[in-house]
């Protein structure tokens, strides 16, 4: 039968203080017992930029960056995978809001935020990298980042390609999030693991209050578990993964088998501009 251990770390970054961040996110994990660590959105940099020459002081490369060698070196001698925010240099000065998943051997993926949520379109670039599906241990996990909740067909498109578990770091503001996430949870009757920021950013850029409670949903929707608004704390689950693999909702109904693709051109079909 195929499990998968898996766990969120929720925290509160010191912004630009990416060694100490990084620090600080592994002490958490290391008090869970865990094949897979979720770590929130830009946990190594934090979130409220000032200038576009912040940020791009603060990005990373993603394979020599800081976040890639602090990530790597604990992958590998803790024999597990993790997934974690991060501000990603590439090339032609281009700054992604991305995250990436590492394995005992290295850097195996990395995502970059389709959908920007407000002044992020002033800092970053929109992702451009198609959705996929990865292979960690026994399930097949698909990264999504925090704002992305609001575009159902993100995690729809991800379930489809086979995920069983949706890694979902974020810094989540509207105190909606979690709920919506048990509904992508059930809708597609995958794990959905949000790994959320808490505390509040104060910097020139303006002032955030991030909404903590982190959160396991199992595919029936329920939430396995969940960590209070304001602590600093990693909590860990067991994940079946056969759960998510039955998408049989009763002998007659199956949550795949009566799609009507053919019904749903709109979802697809390229967008007319609309007004902001
Ligand atoms: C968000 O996407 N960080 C709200």
């Amino acid at each position: 039968m195929a499990h998968l251990r898996i766990a969120f770390v929720q925290g509160r970054p010191d912004f630009g203080r990416t060694e100490d961040n990084l620090e600080r996110g592994l002490a958490l994990a290391a008090t869970v017992d865990a094949q897979l660590v979720i770590l929130p959105e830009l946990w190594s940099t934090g979130y409220v930029f000032s200038s576009a020459r912040e940020l791009a002081a603060l990005a990373e490369d993603p394979r020599t960056g800081a976040t890639a060698q602090a990530l790597t070196w604990a992958a590998k001698r803790e024999k597990r995978w993790y997934i974690a925010g991060f501000a990603e240099a590439a090339r032609g000065g281009r700054v992604y809001n991305s995250a990436m998943l590492v394995s005992p051997t290295g850097i195996r993926a990395v995502y970059r935020k389709l959908h920007l949520f407000e002044r992020e379109h002033e800092w970053f670039e929109p992702g451009d990298i198609p959705l996929a599906v990865h292979k960690v241990g026994p399930a097949k996990v698909g990264m999504l980042i925090c704002f992305d909740w609001r575009f159902p067909e993100a995690t729809r498109a991800l379930a489809l390609m086979g995920a069983d578990v949706i890694a979902h770091p974020s810094n989540l503001v509207y105190p909606n999030a979690q709920d919506a996430m048990r509904v992508r949870g059930l809708e597609n009757r995958v794990y959905v693991v949000t790994a959320n920021r808490t505390g509040t950013e104060k910097r020139p850029g303006g002032t955030v209050p991030f909404t903590g409670r982190s959160q396991v949903v199992a595919p029936s929707g329920e939430v396995i578990v969940r960590a209070k608004k304001s602590e600093e704390v990693a909590l860990a689950t067991d994940c079946d993964l056969a759960l998510a693999r039955d998408k049989a909702l009763t002998k007659l109904s199956h949550l795949w088998n009566q799609r009507r693709p053919e019904f749903y051109g709109a979802i697809t079909a390229r967008p007319r501009a609309r007004r902001a």
